[in-house]
């Protein structure tokens, strides 16, 4: 279905904008990977997907209507080219929003987590200006909704519309709106993700190039919503239960797996850099040592720790550059 159709199913008509408003998100990891489209246009995934928000780490983004006729975007305290792949993705999603009206904005993004490193500052970018363009045009969404558009931004910001535990319900419909977040009720004090940044330079090959090389050229790919639909009720219940053994190796064999399918794709994607396998076989050698510690990772060399608040102290001695992040407390 076009976007078009979908945006006169959610949205009112708008006729003005408000002053200026901003609006926080957090960044999100996935436990278990959305990787792969069923429809490109509205962002579909061909698999549900479960993952936890970080709570403080995450966007900030400002938006302002400008009398000049076009969008003026900037990051991280600096105005961006209109032709940069990130105003450009800015201008469209705004698209979405005035549609036919002549309505243009400052969209002013501050991340405080590394741009474009694979640590879903998009992700986190989109759900914000979601809330600040809701607000701006007085629309009063309701979170569902909110999230169906962020999806439109970039699919994984439909997960940071929301906190702590969050599941993104892949969807029958062919206008997209149940493939929205959900937030999950249970909640972990103590569970901890740890930041290993490895690289914050900007990447070649971006997850939506990735995603797509990946679906149209690797036979792998095949095995991989069997993969993610198994991982994603291992996730349920190791949160249910608050199992972290089976979390842990749940979250990190997904993603290993869905690595496996970057990899299997031509041209050949890989990611990882010789201090990220450096960085996994350390967490393979303290799991040896009896450490309940796990990795995840996106489409970028950095590794996400998984572990509890107990092996914390233990576990900067090991990493100590880790930004930790506690989405429960403890
Ligand atoms: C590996 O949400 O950035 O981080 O929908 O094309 O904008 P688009 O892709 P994006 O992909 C995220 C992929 C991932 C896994 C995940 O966050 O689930």
């Amino acid at each position: 279905m076009k976007k078009t159709e979908v945006i006169e199913r959610l949205l009112p008509k708008v006729t003005a904008a408000s002053a200026s408003v901003e609006h926080f998100a957090p960044s999100n990891i996935a436990l278990c990977k959305y990787w792969g489209k069923r429809d490109q246009a509205l962002n579909l995934p061909v698999n549900a997907s479960l993952s936890i928000s970080l709570d403080y780490l995450g966007s900030f983004t400002r938006v302002e209507p400008v009398e000049n006729g076009v969008d003026e975007v900037w990051l991280n305290g600096h105005q961006l080219l209109p032709s940069s792949r990130f105003s450009q993705k800015v201008s469209a999603f705004i698209d979405l929003f005035r549609r036919d009206q002549d309505l243009h904005f400052k969209v002013d993004t501050r991340n405080n987590i590394p741009t474009a490193a694979g640590l879903a500052s998009s992700a986190s970018g989109f759900a914000a200006l979601t809330l600040a363009m809701n607000d701006a045009l007085a629309l009063d969404l309701p979170p569902e909704h909110l999230s169906v558009m962020a999806r439109m931004g970039s699919g994984s910001a439909c997960r940071s519309l929301f906190t702590g535990f969050v599941e993104w319900e892949m969807g029958v419909r062919e206008d997209g709106l149940d493939s929205h977040g959900v937030q999950l009720e249970q909640t972990w004090p103590g569970f901890c993700i740890g930041l290993v940044e490895i690289d914050a330079g900007e990447k070649a090959t971006d997850s939506r190039s990735g995603m797509q090389r990946t679906v149209e050229t690797a036979h792998l790919y095949q095995s991989w919503p069997l993969q993610a639909a198994a991982d994603l009720s291992k996730l349920q219940q190791a949160i249910a239960e608050r199992d972290f053994e089976l979390l842990g190796q749940t979250a990190e064999q997904n993603a290993l797996s869905m690595h496996a399918t970057m990899i299997a794709s031509w041209p050949p994607l890989l990611y990882w850099q010789p201090e990220s396998v450096a960085a996994m076989q350390k967490v393979w050698q303290l799991r040896a040592q009896g450490m309940q510690v796990y990795f995840t990772m996106d489409a970028g060399p950095n590794l996400k720790l998984l572990f509890q608040q107990h092996d914390r102290a233990e576990l900067l001695q090991h990493f100590p550059t880790l930004e930790t992040v506690e989405p429960f407390g403890n």
